[in-house]
């Protein structure tokens, strides 16, 4: 007979130097459930995943019981081979191989066949995907696919070996809403065939939506298992973070207000066409609408990255072509990347140089030497300020927490103070604390003067923190609303953006 629980973890406790990472932690899974691991940046999500899939070893004294079977030197090997696959938040696939050599891949190496037999790879690929629901293109690179495809294709080749239990750690995290459903609809698919998800998110709704059972982890502790019926958003935030949010709109902007930006008929082929905007002093602009609305490649062009075709940018009342986003940087720009592993982060570096890297030269005492302690000041404030969890100012990026990279890339450009923030996304990926304290630092710079343009495709966030809204797709703005004129449905409805 089966047991009940696929996963029974007790007592799992796992130090890294100068923080207790996770603390006495069971931890059960049940046959075929949808389970959700919720908690802060840094409360030990992923390493709890990582014991799990035997990638990083917990303290003696810890025990993991899998499928029945105590499991007491887990590796990665043995974890794969009790069933147990990982999607991590960066995706692990080949991408200049096709879908079917990436799907086929790990069943064709197990039989030490030295040949390539394409014809049967094909065959294993078009059968994991036919398990899931999904159609994608055998022959196309990987590469050439969207995120939630390459996701997609993660997944059936986590079918091509016997599989019990799926873990995506954040898989949603840089999906469209449609994305997400299609997601949800392969996760019911393998729930039915008695496999057993476990999914790291920090957007609360998809966890309400999803989840069967929830786990919640605050500083490497559980806090508690319930399901979704016992818990409402409110008190999930509060067993999470032992806080309460603050909901709180931006003070209404002063009527005479300076335009600080003007956007005259800016076009770039193949990325934005003919868009018109202004921004004032002091405003939190939000632009909204599908990922791929060429959102992204408008910012770029403010920030001097991606020079337009025509148009006009005219910053404080001068038509400005920055050559390059030095110049713009120069004349008060700043820009947080959506893409932030690749471009914000130098990710072998320590937090401190990183953090400081932007403001570096107000930090360079008279005789030229870097200033450590004034450095170090500035990275205690923003801890504080962003709620980043970290071991020492030394260790590398690379050892933070996904969320808690985010904030060091915010931090460094919220010292900078420019006069234009432009920020893509700036709250993938970070808790809903740390989301709610960059929700109030953007508000209270907006109120000292800062202008703001958060591009963002969740709905609720441009609804509850910017003072007017565009909504793009297909490189054209759609419209412009101001918050309380339409509700989030009412938008998604219109303007069909689900
Ligand atoms: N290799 C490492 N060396 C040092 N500290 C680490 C290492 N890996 C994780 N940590 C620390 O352990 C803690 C838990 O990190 P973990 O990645 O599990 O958090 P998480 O819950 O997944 O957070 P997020 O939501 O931001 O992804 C963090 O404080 C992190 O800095
Ligand atoms: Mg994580």
């Amino acid at each position: 007979m089966p047991t009940k629980n696929i996963i029974e973890m007790k007592n799992i406790n796992k130090l890294y130097p100068g923080i207790q990472a996770l603390n006495g932690v069971d931890f059960i899974i049940r046959r075929g459930e949808a389970h959700c691991l919720v908690g802060q940046n840094g409360s030990g999500k992923s390493t709890l995943i990582k014991i799990l899939s035997g990638v990083e070893k917990p303290e003696p004294d810890s025990k993991i019981i899998i499928d029945g079977e105590l499991c007491n030197h887990l590796n990665s090997k043995i974890s794969m081979e009790k069933g147990i696959q990982v999607i991590y938040q960066d995706l692990s696939l080949f991408p200049n191989l096709t879908v079917a050599e990436n799907i086929a891949f790990g069943s064709n190496r197990e039989k030490h066949s030295k040949f390539v037999n394409w014809k049967n790879m094909d065959k294993i690929a078009r059968k994991a995907l036919d398990e899931i629901g999904v159609n994608i293109q055998l022959h196309k690179k990987v590469e050439e696919l969207s995120i939630a495809q390459q996701q997609l294709v993660e997944i059936a080749k986590a079918l091509t070996v016997e599989l019990k239990l799926l873990i995506l750690d954040e898989p949603t995290a840089s999906l469209t809403k449609r994305e997400v459903n299609s997601l949800f609809r392969v996760i019911s698919r393998l729930k039915e065939k008695g496999i057993s998800i476990l999914f790291v998110s920090h957007k609360l709704n998809e966890v309400f939506e999803v989840a069967e059972q929830v786990t919640i982890l605050r500083d490497g502790l559980k806090i508690g298992v319930y399901s979704p019926k016992e818990l409402d958003h409110d008190k999930l935030v509060y067993f999470m973070t032992n806080t309460r949010e603050d909901k709180n709109h931006p003070k209404p902007l002063e009527d005479d207000a300076d335009v600080i930006l003007n956007v005259k008929n800016l076009t770039k082929a193949r990325n934005y066409k003919d868009i018109s905007f202004e921004l004032k002093k002091g405003e939190i602009l939000g632009i909204t609408g599908l990922l791929g609305s060429g959102r992204t490649e408008l910012a770029l062009s403010l920030f001097g990255m991606n020079p337009p075709d025509s148009g006009e940018i005219i910053f404080e009342k001068q038509e400005v072509k920055w050559r390059s986003n030095r110049e713009a940087i120069s004349a008060g720009i700043g820009y947080v990347p959506e893409d932030r592993m690749n471009h914000g982060l130098i990710m072998d570096q320590p937090i401190i140089d990183n953090i400081t890297i932007t403001t570096l030269l107000s930090y360079v005492n008279k005789a030229g030497l870097l200033e450590d302690g004034k450095r170090l000041e500035m990275l205690n404030e923003m801890k504080e300020e962003l709620k980043i969890r970290m071991s020492l100012p030394e260790a590398a990026v690379k050892t933070l927490s996904g969320g808690n990279q985010q904030k060091i890339v915010l931090a460094k450009w919220l010292k900078v103070n420019p006069k234009i923030l432009i920020l893509d996304e700036p709250t993938i990926g970070i808790d809903v604390i740390a989301k709610n304290s960059i929700h109030t630092l953007i508000k209270v710079l907006a109120n000292l003067g800062m202008s703001i343009i958060m591009i963002s495709s969740e709905i609720q966030e441009v609804q509850t923190n910017c003072h007017r809204i565009l909504i793009m797709r297909d490189g054209k703005i759609l419209c412009e609303f101001k918050p309380d004129e339409l509700t989030e449905d009412e938008l998604l409805e219109k303007y069909n953006l689900s």
